[in-house]
């Protein structure tokens, strides 16, 4: 449909339609999170908006729950991201939704941030690929994207009100590439934060919503609000929000919680305070808009310019032409990525050689939770699947030797704030009791060959986990077992860096993040070595004090202000600069196949070549990291950058020559606009941002 035609439908609107197409309202079939009524009269149809990002979220409605997208970017290959897109887009469409709220693609700066795990990675480049691929898989499949949350929501202490104090360099080198890159990728949708930016909400930052976002990067999509953060109706409407949701109170807002759970919601509300929305916000955009367009306050031309978009996004759909995919749900397909993802992603941080276990060994499972499919964390991620493999039937599926099980150590209960919604749950887990059999851990650990405990963090959206540590007493579970067997493997799931103090008495470490329905599969895939170990972490390992953002006032903040004065020194930039040894390093995690790397090249254009040899006896994949180092620099740069990354699977015995084209960025700083210095750059290939063996040299 051209664009005179939304023009046309534009004028024939009426006031009140206008207002009812920028404002959510309630989902008469009660699935969507978000929901815009249709104009009948006028043939424009409804639109749905539903939660991803590990899988499509509609209460009682069984989806298939994907790794989160943490594990996912432990893959580098983020061709995986747009498979996990279209999948989900896929289902989504099945249950009539239109608009998926994902791919979340925040930067990991607070190790602690309880939505890592919706989150990619501590770098942006890294990031910005994963975003820009998801984007493109949803929108494949006849649904658009929205990533979330526009911008510098990286901590949920406070999330609503904390005003992240960020300079304009780091924002550009750090926190808004990632947005930038799904904007390019063509996202349809974008999701502004809570949190505010130097004191302004993101919802009503014109600076970042209208000049960068849609002037500058010319993004032509709508701009929606998080669930009750819309915070005004002129300061919002003026700065460029388009859509506020979910428009409606919280009682009404069924994609949320059941009807019944309505009247509990304010206990929820109140038990997660530090990281809820006021739930008083909603309706801003209805009559409070058409008066303030009475009086001046925002130009008659401001609304239409939002319904121009939201009819725009119906267009890029077809949906004004009654399109509509039929997608599909629950295949053998998505069933089978589901796993392959969960075994891709998990990373290997250390193995002794007791990975991969021949099928024949007996083996002791051990952990709290390994009864159970770990599918990810708390908050409006939380997936129903359709099935699952627990940790424990995977692996004695896959065993070809004696399988003993035993937990060892009370369940770690997840938190919800649906739980809590629900009066299921108070989310308190302070003074919580935990009971421990650590004996029967150790005698199931003593009699088998392999001992495999599986511990796990809790994470959820509005609050930050309280430290790295395992929850309870699984640092005392993991020694217990370590000192019964001597090769003992611990599998970590967790949704982000934990501290692993037991590591230096183990075989092995594992990170499978929150693997999803696949789990026990997917874990016995890399355990008995079917597939590669080729996760690589997308996050630094390292004690909870040694991160950046480790004193108050940079996290969680003092009077209402976080301040990012570690600047761009995020991550492994911040180890670079300081100096830290990490636990384990961005980029870092073990194959199982060895590989050599030959005949490097890099072009005047930072085009890197070279041959990866793989020199075992083992099909492998490897991941290939180029770093950018920059020349001497006025400015204080880090000292490498994470330029560009291939996986590629490499044949036992044989080589494989490749190509990886490194960012500009990766070459840049930002001082009211990009700068590329000149001089002698170096150009750094290896496995992980501390190792990186082979140094070239290239002038720009
Ligand atoms: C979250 C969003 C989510 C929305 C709708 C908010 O609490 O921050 O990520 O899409 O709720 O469930």
């Amino acid at each position: 449909m051209a664009g005179d035609t939304i023009d046309r439908l534009v004028d024939s609107l009426t006031r009140g339609e206008k207002l009812a197409l920028v404002r959510g309202a309630a989902d008469p079939t009660g699935t969507a999170t978000g929901y815009v009524p249709g104009v009948e009269r006028l043939g424009i149809p409804p639109l749905r908006l539903v939660d991803g990002p590990l899988g499509v979220r509609i209460p009682g409605r069984p989806a298939t729950a994907f790794p989160a997208p943490i594990a996912v970017a432990s893959t580098f290959d983020p061709a995986t991201a747009y498979r996990k897109g279209a999948a989900m887009a896929r289902e989504a469409a099945v249950r009539n939704q239109d608009i998926l709220l994902a791919p979340g693609l925040n930067l990991i700066r607070v190790p602690h941030c309880g939505r890592n795990f919706e989150y990619y990675a501590e770098d942006p480049i890294l990031t910005g690929s994963f975003a820009a691929s998801a984007v493109e898989g949803i929108q494949s499949e006849g649904i658009l994207a929205t990533p979330k949350h526009y911008v510098a929501n990286n901590q949920e202490t406070n999330r609503v009100t904390v005003s992240a104090a960020v300079s304009q360099r780091t924002l550009r080198e750090r926190y808004l590439p990632g947005f930038h890159d799904a904007v390019d990728a063509g996202a349809g949708a974008i999701m502004t934060a809570y949190n505010r930016v130097n004191g302004t909400h993101m919802s009503e930052h014109r600076e970042l919503v209208t000049d960068v976002l849609k002037e500058e990067w010319g993004f032509d999509g709508v701009v929606i609000s998080d669930w009750y953060g819309t915070e005004s109706t002129v300061a919002a409407a003026n700065a460029g929000l388009d859509l506020e949701m979910p428009g409606v109170e919280p009682d009404e807002q069924i994609g949320g919680a059941a009807e019944e759970e309505a009247a509990e919601q304010p206990t929820a509300f109140e038990a997660f305070a530090d990281g809820m929305p006021d739930p008083a916000n909603f309706g801003l955009f209805g009559e409070p808009l058409s008066a303030a367009i009475d009086s001046g306050a925002v130009p008659e031309s401001r609304l239409d310019e939002m319904v121009r978009r939201v009819l725009g996004a119906m267009d890029r759909l077809g949906r004004l032409d009654g399109d509509r995919p039929a997608g599909e749900l629950d295949t053998p397909e998505h069933r089978a990525l589901a796993e392959e993802l969960a075994a891709r992603g998990t990373v290997v941080l250390e193995n002794d050689g007791v990975l991969p276990l021949a099928p024949e060994t007996d083996i002791a499972v051990i952990g709290p939770n390994v009864h159970e499919a770990t599918l990810g964390g708390g908050g409006s991620s939380e997936t129903t699947p359709c099935v699952t493999t627990t940790t424990a039937a995977g692996l004695r599926d896959r065993a070809e030797g004696a399988v003993t099980v035993c937990r060892g150590h009370a369940e770690i209960e997840d938190i919800s704030f649906f739980d809590v919604l629900a009066g299921k749950s108070t989310g308190r887990t302070d003074g919580e009791e935990t009971e421990t059999d650590f004996d029967s851990a150790a005698d199931a650990a003593a009699r088998a060959e392999v001992a495999i405990v599986v511990v796990r963090d809790r994470a959820t959206e509005a609050k930050d986990r309280e430290s790295l540590a395992l929850p309870g007493e699984q640092d005392g579970l993991v020694e217990a077992v370590a000192a019964a067997n001597d090769r003992t493997v611990v599998v970590i799931q967790s949704s982000g860096p934990v501290e692993t103090p037991w590591r230096d008495s183990v075989a092995a470490v594992v990170e499978a993040w929150y693997p999803g329905q696949a789990d026990g599969a997917a874990l016995a895939a890399v355990l008995y070595g079917d597939i590669d170990a080729s996760g690589r972490l997308p996050v630094t390992f390292a004690p909870a004090t040694e991160y950046p953002a480790s004193d108050p006032g940079q996290y969680p903040g003092v009077d209402g202000r976080a301040t990012y004065s570690e600047g761009v020194f995020v991550g492994y930039h911040h180890f670079d600069a300081s100096g830290t040894d990490p636990t384990y390093p961005f980029g870092h995690g073990c194959s199982y196949a060895a590989f050599a790397y030959r005949d490097l090249t890099v072009t005047g254009d930072a085009i890197v070549e070279l041959t990866v040899e793989n020199t075992s006896d083992r099909d492998g994949c490897e991941v290939v990291q180029a770093y950018v180092c920059p020349p001497g620099s006025d400015i204080e740069r880090p000292e490498r950058e994470l330029g560009g990354f291939a996986a590629v699977d490499v044949a036992a015995g044989t080589s494989e020559r490749l190509r990886i084209d490194l960012d500009d960025r990766a070459f840049s700083y930002y001082d009211d606009g990009w700068v590329l210095e000149s001089g002698e750059y170096t150009i750094e290939v290896g496995q992980s941002a501390r190792d990186c063996p082979h140094a070239l040299s290239l002038t720009r």
